[in-house]
C-alpha cells in the first residue's frame, strides 16, 4: 500500500520534471468569434433581431463575455504558467490578426481585455486599460477585400475554390442527399412561409436564424417542432463537412495552404530566434476552423465549432533543444495524421506540409495565368512595333478581301452573262444561279 503510494508519487514527480523541462516557445491561437446576431432572416413575423444592415452578424454582450473569459484563461496559460508573455502588453510578443468583420474584431478586443486586463495597461487611461493593435482586412457592406489567409472560401478570393465548391454542390452525392431531405425542406418551406425551397447548399439561410433563436432560448416559430429543428441542425452539420471537401483533396489543400505557410513561417522565425511574436492570435469564423481541421485530417464527424472555439498550435522545446508541435482543439489534444502520437516534430510537420499544400497558390487558384509560350507575334516580327504590325496585317487582309470579292464578282458576272447568253439562246430560266448571285451580294 505504502510502496505503491511512494511509486505513484515518484512517477508523478518524474512526469512533472519531464514536463517542466519542456518550454513553450510559440502559441498560434485560432479562434471563432463569440455569440452573434443572425446573418440571415426568416420571413416576418418570426424575426426577433433588428434587420438594420450593420446589426447583422454582430457580437452580442454574451459573445463579448465568452471571449473575455477565454482571454482570461489564455492569460493564465501564457503569462502565469509559461511566461510566454509579460504580464503587461509588449508589442514584440503578440501579433493579433482578425478577419475584417465587426464580430471577429470585437471578439479579439474582448479576448485581449482578458489577456491584458484593466490595471495592467497605461496608468494615464481610466482603469489603466491597455489598447492593443489588431490587424485585419476590410470586410464591410461597402468594402470587401480578399482575405486569403482566413477567408479563402469567399466568392472569387480563390476562383478555383469557388469552382470546386460549385462542383461539390452539383455532385450526385449532394443531389441524393437533398432528395433524402425533400420532406424536411418542404415542411420548412410551408411552416416558415419561405418563398423558396431549402437545399443543402442554402440551409444556412434557415438554420442560422433558427440556431440564434434556439441559442437565445426563444421559442421556435409556431408549428416548428424540436425534432424538426434537430433535423435542420443535422443538415447544417452535413453542410459543414461537405463544403470543406475530402482530406487531401484539391479544395482542402487550397483552403489550408496559406494558413499552413503562415504557421510554418512563424515557427521558423521562433527557431531562428527572430520571431514577429511568440503569441499569434487569429480571430476568425467557424468556417475557418472547419477547413483547417479537415485540412489537418482531424475534423470529427460531429458538430464541433461552438462560439469562441479555440484551435491551438503550440511550439515546444525539450531539454535536448529539440522543437515539437502540439495541437489542441477546445483543450482536447489532436493527433495529426503524419505526426508521431500527440507530438509533431518540426521535420514531420514540414513533410506533412509538402503533402497538404499547393506550391503556387496564386496560379493554382487561377489568380495569375499559367505560364504560356512566348507570343508568336513578337518573336517572328521582332523589330516591328506590335501596333504597326497589327495595322499592316489588317490593311493586307482587307485588301485581299476586296480583291477576292472583286475577282469573285467578276467571275460570277461572267457566268451570269454566259448563262443569260445561253438561256437567251435556249429560252430557259436558270433559277439556281440567281440564288447564288443573291447570296453572294448578301455576304
Ligand atoms: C518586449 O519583449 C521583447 C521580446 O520578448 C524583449 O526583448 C523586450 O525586452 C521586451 N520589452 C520590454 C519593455 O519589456
Ligand atoms: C512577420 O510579419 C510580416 C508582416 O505581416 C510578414 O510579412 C512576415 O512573414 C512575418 N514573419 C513571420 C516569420 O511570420
Ligand atoms: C484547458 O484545461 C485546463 C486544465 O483543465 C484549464 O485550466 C484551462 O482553463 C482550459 N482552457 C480552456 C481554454 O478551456
Amino acid at each position: 500500500m505504502q510502496k505503491s503510494l511512494i511509486l505513484v508519487v515518484l512517477v508523478s514527480l518524474l512526469v512533472s520534471c519531464v514536463v517542466a523541462d519542456d518550454t513553450l516557445e510559440l502559441a498560434l491561437v485560432l479562434f471563432r468569434h463569440g455569440d452573434r446576431t443572425p446573418l440571415h432572416y426568416l420571413p416576418d413575423p418570426y424575426n426577433i433581431f433588428s434587420k438594420a444592415p450593420r446589426q447583422t452578424g454582430q457580437l452580442t454582450t454574451i459573445g463579448q463575455k465568452q471571449h473575455f473569459d477565454l482571454g482570461t484563461k489564455l492569460r493564465y496559460k501564457f503569462v502565469d504558467q509559461h511566461s510566454l508573455l509579460s504580464s503587461s502588453f509588449n508589442n514584440s510578443q503578440i501579433l493579433v490578426r482578425s478577419t475584417g468583420t465587426d464580430r471577429t474584431i470585437m471578439s479579439a478586443y474582448s479576448n485581449l481585455l482578458g489577456l491584458y486586463p484593466p490595471g495592467t495597461g497605461n496608468p494615464d487611461l481610466p482603469d489603466q486599460i491597455q489598447p492593443v493593435p489588431i490587424r485585419s482586412v476590410s470586410h464591410t457592406p461597402w468594402e470587401n477585400l480578399p482575405d486569403r489567409l482566413l477567408r479563402p472560401f469567399d466568392l472569387g478570393t480563390c476562383p478555383r475554390i469557388t469552382k470546386l465548391r460549385s462542383e461539390i454542390f452539383a455532385s450526385s452525392a449532394v443531389k441524393a442527399y437533398d432528395k433524402s431531405q425533400a420532406g424536411l425542406y418542404n415542411t420548412l418551406k410551408t411552416k416558415l412561409g419561405l418563398g423558396w425551397t431549402p437545399s443543402l447548399e442554402h440551409i444556412d439561410e434557415v438554420y442560422d436564424p433558427l440556431m440564434v433563436m434556439h441559442f437565445h432560448n426563444n421559442p421556435m416559430p409556431a408549428g416548428l417542432t424540436a425534432a424538426e429543428y434537430e433535423a435542420v441542425d443535422a443538415v447544417h452539420q452535413h453542410l459543414t463537412h461537405t463544403q470543406v471537401g475530402e482530406y487531401k483533396s484539391e479544395i482542402s489543400k487550397l483552403l489550408g495552404t496559406n494558413i499552413g505557410r503562415e504557421w510554418t513561417s512563424e515557427i521558423d522565425a521562433v527557431m531562428a530566434g527572430t520571431p514577429n511574436a511568440t503569441v499569434v492570435y487569429y480571430s476568425a469564423h467557424d468556417s475557418t476552423i472547419e477547413f483547417t481541421l479537415r485540412w489537418l485530417g482531424v475534423f470529427p464527424d460531429t458538430r464541433v465549432v461552438p462560439y469562441a472555439s479555440l484551435l491551438e498550435v503550440d511550439l515546444w522545446k525539450n531539454d535536448d533543444g529539440d522543437y515539437y508541435l502540439h495541437f489542441a482543439f477546445n483543450n482536447d489534444t489532436l493527433s495529426i495524421p503524419g505526426c508521431t502520437g500527440d507530438k509533431c516534430t518540426v521535420a514531420e510537420w514540414k513533410a506533412l506540409m509538402d503533402q497538404i499544400t499547393v506550391k503556387d497558390w496564386d496560379s493554382a487558384c487561377g489568380l495569375v495565368p499559367a505560364p504560356t509560350p512566348a507570343p508568336v507575334v513578337k518573336t517572328v516580327h521582332s523589330g516591328i512595333p506590335p501596333l504597326v504590325f497589327v495595322v499592316v496585317v489588317v490593311v493586307m487582309l482587307v485588301g485581299m478581301g476586296v480583291m477576292c470579292v472583286a475577282a469573285f464578282s467578276a467571275g460570277v458576272g461572267m457566268r451570269v452573262w454566259k448563262m443569260k447568253h445561253d438561256s437567251d439562246k435556249k429560252g430557259v430560266e436558270e433559277p439556281l444561279l440567281a440564288d447564288v448571285v443573291e447570296n453572294d451580294t448578301l455576304v
